[in-house]
This record gives C-alpha cells, sequence and structure tokens, in this order.
C-alpha cells in the first residue's frame, strides 16, 4: 500500500508481523542477558517510545524503565549534526545496568553522545537497543547489542519514526521510494 506524504510516495518496508517477531526475539535474548541484573531501559524520545513499549513487555524480568529526550533531526530529513537535550532522566544511572533504547541508529550521532553521557555516571554497563540501523550511514566506535533490522540509507517512517512530527503512528515501517534524501518536503 502506497503511502502519499507532502508528495512524497511511501511503501512498506518492515510489515507489522516481521516487527512484532523481531521484538519478541530481542526480549528473549534480553531476558536471558540480563537475567539477575534488574536493567533499566532509558528510552530515548521521541521516537523510542512505541519500540520501547514493545520492547518491555517482551521481557520476563524485573526491568524499570526512565526517558531521555534528545533531538538531532529538527523537521528535516537529514540530521543537523547537533544533538540537544531535551529532558534529562530522573533515576540513579551508578553501578545500574542500563539499556538505552533508539527507535533508529542513523549517523551514530546521538548513541555516541548518550554513551558518554552514561559512561560518566559510572554505570555497570551501557547496552543499545535499536529497532533500525543504517549501518552505510554511521560511523560508530563501538558495536550495538541488540539491532531489530539493518536498513538502507533511505527515510523511513512509521513505528514511532516521524517525518516533521508526524507518522509515528503507522503500525509498519515504511520506506520512502522515490526522489533523494536532500529534497525536503514543502
Ligand atoms: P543519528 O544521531 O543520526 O543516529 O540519528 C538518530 C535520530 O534521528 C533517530 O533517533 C531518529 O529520531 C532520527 N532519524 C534518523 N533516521 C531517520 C529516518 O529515516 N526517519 C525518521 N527519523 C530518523
Ligand atoms: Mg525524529
Amino acid at each position: 500500500m502506497h503511502l502519499t506524504v507532502d508528495k512524497m510516495t511511501f511503501d512498506v518496508l518492515i510489515s507489522r508481523q516481521q516487527i512484532e517477531q523481531r521484538v519478541r526475539e530481542l526480549g528473549e535474548q534480553i531476558t536471558r542477558d540480563y537475567r539477575d541484573k534488574n536493567p533499566i531501559l532509558m528510552i530515548v524520545l521521541n521516537g523510542g517510545f512505541i519500540f520501547g513499549s514493545d520492547l518491555m513487555r517482551a521481557l520476563d524480568i524485573p526491568v524499570e524503565v526512565d526517558f531521555i529526550k534528545i533531538s538531532s533531526y529538527g523537521d528535516q530529513l537529514t540530521s543537523t549534526g547537533e544533538v540537544k537535550m531535551k529532558k534529562d532522566y530522573d533515576c540513579l544511572v551508578g553501578g545500574r545496568h542500563i539499556i538505552v533504547v533508539e527507535d533508529i541508529v542513523d549517523s551514530g550521532l546521538s548513541v555516541s553522545f548518550l554513551k558518554n553521557k552514561f559512561e560518566l555516571q559510572q554505570p555497570a554497563s551501557v547496552a543499545f537497543a535499536t529497532l533500525l540501523h543504517k549501518p552505510d550511514n554511521s560511523r560508530l566506535d563501538f558495536g550495538l547489542e541488540y539491532v531489530g533490522f539493518e536498513i538502507g540509507p533511505e527515510f523511513v517512517i512509521g513505528y514511532g519514526l516521524d517525518y516533521k512530527q508526524n507518522w509515528r503512528n503507522l503500525p509498519a515501517i515504511y520506506v520512502r521510494v522515490d526522489g533523494r534524501e536532500s529534497e525536503h518536503g514543502a
């Protein structure tokens, strides 16, 4: 099913069923890895809230949740290259196992910023769970522990990911199938 947004065309890239299946698998993996660790899921707003809430319910261990809000995209289709803190988390991170939950790792700027930020607080560990990763775009000097799907560089929306703050509510991941990343919407 095509979706037209600001004269751009999007198609389903990852179906709701594929997402559900993968979230279940990641949940089982994290459940095994964090059995007696009582981790904190640190959900990165806004994009991580849908994946984070599904992932949390796929865990079969005691787990806490907290939220941090950052922005690197503004209203553009490509990253601004600068990370801004919009809302800080509340919990005590020292000595705890932190799992940072992202919707997508694109340039890697956001996760690098977050890794530095959390490591300053001397947690027991910091790991990353991201639904999507664009490996062609990202330069990371560390690994991502839990990746749902690796995708190409094209712009995607849905399941938490927005275009100009809209379309996060789509139950599947849609990919832009026309035009180039550099063209901004009207
Ligand atoms: P990074 O800092 O470049 O890795 O970008 C991470 C953030 O940019 C994500 O948490 C998303 O909010 C946003 N982002 C990156 N790629 C896309 C995309 O294709 N669609 C929508 N948002 C995106
Ligand atoms: Mg965004």
